[in-house]
């Protein structure tokens, strides 16, 4: 159970961007500033289709505590996506013709599983990406802001991590409320993030294939092994023991604790918020 500090707290904020904003969003890392502009494209079609598991599986749900939290949770992830939009039509698209392509395509997938696949399917889905971005978010706090972020994208992202936190037992509880199984869970959890990381590693490369400039700016391709070296060091050494955690079949996001520096980052965002509930 979800305590008094870190209750599901949906926020409505108001983070705009610049028109034609610079997609190298981290300075001096191209491939980190297209595979965070590749997640944030991501979102306008995953969380809505998340918003759609979660009203079938609303249904089913017989615990009024699990059903406020099921609706928190949708609450959330509808002010994630929306606010997303808004940096993925701000930045400039004009050397990336084919990312409308790639966008429908991942549409059509996100589809196909509304209207084809299973309640439990969806809702495996739904838990696989929830305890990835579980692991990702205390990994991505644990090592402080990145001060070659821009400022503003740096804080859309730092607001959505801190709501994943607050709302990361709905939908593992969801799932075991209506029709949870572990080896469902991990086979379809594991696909879903398969599912997601195929999508943001394509558009990160395409992104790059045509942005070539900004490679070469960057220190070419001696710059970004260098750059990726260095980054996939620190995430075997903190981020997978988390993502592995979430294959075991005594995995709960129960076990892990709301801690106090995320408490003061939730109540900063409640206190920027233009509403809250
Ligand atoms: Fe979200
Ligand atoms: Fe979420």
């Amino acid at each position: 159970m979800l305590g008094a500090m870190n209750d599901i707290v949906v926020r409505k904020m108001d983070f705009s961007f610049p028109e034609g904003l610079d997609p190298v969003v981290v300075e001096g890392d191209p491939e980190e500033s297209f595979t965070v502009l590749g997640l944030s494209l991501l979102l306008p079609y995953l969380e809505p289709y998340l918003i759609r598991t979660m009203k079938a599986a609303k249904k089913q749900i017989s615990d009024p505590v699990l059903l406020d939290q099921a609706e928190r949770f949708s609450a959330q992830e509808g002010h994630h996506y929306r606010a997303h939009m808004r940096l993925n039509t701000a930045f400039d698209r004009t050397k990336f013709p084919r990312l409308s392509e790639l966008e429908a395509e991942l549409a059509a997938d996100y589809k196909r599983f509304s209207t084809e696949k299973s309640l439990r399917f969806n809702l495996a889905y739904a838990e696989g990406f929830e305890a990835l971005t579980t692991a990702f978010a205390r990994f991505s706090f644990e090592g402080g802001a990145n001060p070659a972020m821009r400022e503003d994208v740096g804080r859309l992202f730092a607001w959505h991590m801190i709501e994943e936190l607050e709302h990361r037992t709905v939908a593992f509880d969801v799932f075991g409320h209506v029709c949870g199984s572990y080896p469902y869970r991990l086979i379809f959890g594991t696909y879903a993030q398969w599912h997601m990381a195929s999508w943001i590693r394509k558009v990160t490369i395409y992104m790059l294939s045509m942005d070539t400039e900004a490679l070469e700016r960057c220190g070419g391709m001696e710059g970004l092994k260098q750059r990726q070296r260095m980054k996939f060091a620190d995430m075997r050494k903190r981020l997978l023991p988390r993502v592995l955690r979430t294959f075991s079949p005594w995995y709960t996001p129960h076990d892990i604790s709301f801690t106090s520096d995320m408490e003061m980052m939730a109540a900063q965002y409640s206190e920027q918020a233009i509403e809250t509930r």
